[in-house]
């Protein structure tokens, strides 16, 4: 695809045109944007680049390996961070939706702050900001915030670097074609949004190790069916939630009192409005199945058959 490959190399022309023999340093979410434009910088300024991923506990299973294995073989130098411990911490007997997501903001910047002392000093921050981000205006609702938590707003001075934004003019599907150029293996290309509070605002209430590792695991049957069924790409988000209630089952001849786990996959262009997704019987069927046989902890599963609105798109 000629047009593709000649904006990367007008891309890669601008980064270095920009910033020199500067050291730049970019927070890696996992998702797309932050992915692509890792690799773009790692082509421009190699070794002058160091992304950093933040891994906050709050991931699905396999991420952290996930994003080193589709980005350290494609040059970017990139260095992972372990906050679980103090993520988990600030976060201990908090059950507000809305204060888990100032508290993790808040988090993150502090980690990526002392990331930036550690390796720096840096002279450039990237981000990853799409045109759709530039003419919204910051703060709303829906797509446009979605990377709000990673946007890495009001650093203190000493951290006060010039932004390099790359993909300013560019949509989602020119950086996806971009990413598909450059490498970026189709699990991590085709992602679906994952919002940046992660499975803390999908493990309602105040959240604990055991919640957590409970709610990746019936995530990630979730997930890899959708794959595995041919329907990922079909769903604009699924996601799997779990509640806080508990409600009696049977297993052989036992009672059980275990967790209900909620799944929800949508439709949606924008994430302003969305409609649930209408997956077929027999995939939920099978879903439901797979999770209260390997996921013990679980004994009822419902699915999600509301839109936006009234409902959002996650539960907190
Ligand atoms: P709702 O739940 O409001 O979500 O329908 C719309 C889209 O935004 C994502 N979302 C977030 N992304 N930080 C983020 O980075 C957040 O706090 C946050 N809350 C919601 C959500 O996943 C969906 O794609």
């Amino acid at each position: 695809d000629w047009n593709a490959e000649h904006i990367i190399e007008e891309l890669v022309d601008g980064v270095r045109a920009q910033v020199g023999d500067g050291r730049v340093l970019l927070a890696i979410s996992g998702g797309v944007d932050s992915s692509t434009l890792g690799l773009l910088l790692a082509r421009a300024v190699g070794e002058k680049l160091t992304a950093v991923f933040i891994d906050h506990g709050l991931l699905r299973l396999g991420e952290r390996e996930q994003v080193e294995a589709a980005l350290r073989p494609l040059g970017v130098n990139l260095v992972t961070v372990d906050a679980r411990a103090e993520f988990m911490a600030a976060l201990d007997g908090v059950s507000d939706p809305e204060q888990k997501r100032k508290i993790i903001g808040r988090e993150f910047i502090r980690a990526f702050e002392r990331e930036a002392r550690e390796y720096g000093p840096f002279d450039f921050l990237a981000q990853g900001t799409l045109y759709p981000d530039v003419i919204e205006s910051a703060g709303g609702e829906g797509s446009a915030n979605i990377k709000s938590h990673h946007n890495v707003g009001g650093l203190p001075d000493d951290l006060a670097f010039k932004l390099v934004e790359p993909f300013r003019m560019l949509f989602k599907d020119e950086v996806r074609e971009i990413a598909r150029l450059l490498g970026l293996p189709d699990a991590v290309r085709m992602r679906h949004p994952f919002p940046g509070p992660g499975l803390a605002i999908r493990c309602l209430g105040a959240i604990s190790e055991e919640k957590l590792d409970i709610l990746k695991r019936v995530d990630d049957i979730f997930i890899s069916g959708l794959r595995e069924f041919g329907l990922y790409d079909g769903c604009s988000q699924a996601l799997a939630i779990l509640t806080p209630i508990q409600s009696v089952g049977v297993m052989g001849d036992e009672r059980t009192y275990s967790y209900t786990a909620a799944l929800r996959a949508v439709t949606t262009d924008d994430f302003m409005t969305a409609e649930w997704a209408r997956l077929p019987y027999d995939f939920l069927a099978t879903m439901s199945n797979r999770i209260v046989n390997q996921v013990h902890e679980v004994n009822r599963v419902v699915y999600d058959i509301t839109g936006k609105p009234p409902a959002t798109i996650e539960w907190e």
